[in-house]
């Protein structure tokens, strides 16, 4: 059956997620595997992205790389992320999707980590049984994390400063911040803490009346990484946000530099006061909630 997001679940993930790169030498217990396994299976926002679960290590995947960015240590199960090379927006389609996998493992309490850059995508595609016409885009260790970071972990996040994000007055272009209605705050809140390669944040926001436009800053990729691939990424934090405040909507891909809108369909905006009652406190500024907790 057909998944249908669970906004809830996932927009607490989504302020509750970190990069992680040191696992638990702990396999991931039976209904973790599951409960991943079906999410690949029955979420398919947009036919040709998919992705697969791995439960085996993935040192094959990152043998060879050697550095401090990229460096995975210990993961017990791995996540590969793949596409269709002839779609114009295969990058934010499979970025949209990798990160429901991410959002699902972190409400599952267990760490990951976008990597795009420094792995092996013919190991990965071959251990995920991808098909010859298809491309491995990206993948995720996933696995049980230790509740504190590791020193190698900050030393890699700059003591923080890979987790900084931008304000949004740098990111959004529309009516000034305070006509926004709650649901485009809390979108846009909620898109900013997207994570993306290099920390490099190139999502540009044109907010409407009842759009949010997704852009990317130039159409210069970094480390051979898409930068719509960062975009699909954010683009699955607004839905799930919107969804969150009520407002129903769909998706238009869109060309470079433009990668997609997101257009409202229906509107029951919840009040924030009834957001807060269920349980979920709204984002303000850069402040994660749980910084030191598990993710
Ligand atoms: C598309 C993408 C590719 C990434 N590639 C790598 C990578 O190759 N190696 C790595 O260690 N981290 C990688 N990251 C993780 C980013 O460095 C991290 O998301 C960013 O610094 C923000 O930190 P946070 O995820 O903890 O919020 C990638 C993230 C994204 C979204």
């Amino acid at each position: 059956m057909p998944l249908t997001i669970p906004a809830e679940r996932w927009y607490k993930a989504l302020r509750l997620r970190r990069s992680r790169r040191r696992f638990l030498p702990r396999p991931l217990g039976p209904d973790e595997h599951t409960r991943l396994e079906v999410l690949c299976r029955d979420f398919s926002p947009f036919p040709g992205a998919r992705a697969v679960v791995v439960n085996a290590s993935p040192e094959e995947v990152f043998k060879g790389f050697l550095g401090h960015y990229g460096k995975i240590k210990g993961a017990p199960a791995f996540t590969v992320f793949i596409g269709q090379p002839g779609d114009p927006h295969t990058q934010e389609k499979v970025g949209f999707l990798g990160e429901a996998v991410v959002l699902e493992a972190t409400s599952l309490g267990l760490g990951t980590c976008w990597v795009a850059g420094f792995f092996r995508p013919d190991a990965a595609a071959s251990l995920a049984g991808a098909a010859p016409d298809e491309r491995v885009l990206a993948v995720t260790p996933v696995g049980c994390v230790a509740e504190e970071w590791s020193f190698e972990e900050k030393a890699m996040a700059g003591f923080g400063r890979s987790h900084r994000r931008k304000p949004l007055s740098d990111l959004v272009t529309g009516p000034p911040e305070k006509e926004w209605p709650i649901w485009i705050r809390a979108a846009l809140e909620a898109a900013r803490l997207a994570p993306s390669a290099v920390n490099r944040q190139p999502w540009r926001f044109l907010v409407r009346e009842e759009s949010i436009t997704l852009s990317t800053d130039d159409l210069n990729d970094s480390y051979g990484i898409s930068k719509r691939l960062d975009c699909g990424i954010a683009m699955l934090h607004i839905e799930v946000a919107c969804r969150v405040h009520g407002i129903a909507g769909g998706w238009r891909f869109l060309d470079p530099p433009g990668v997609a809108t997101w257009q409202i369909e229906q509107s029951d905006a919840i009040p924030e006061a009834d957001v807060i009652e269920r349980g979920i406190s709204p984002i303000r500024g850069n402040a994660w909630p749980a910084l030191r907790r598990r993710t």
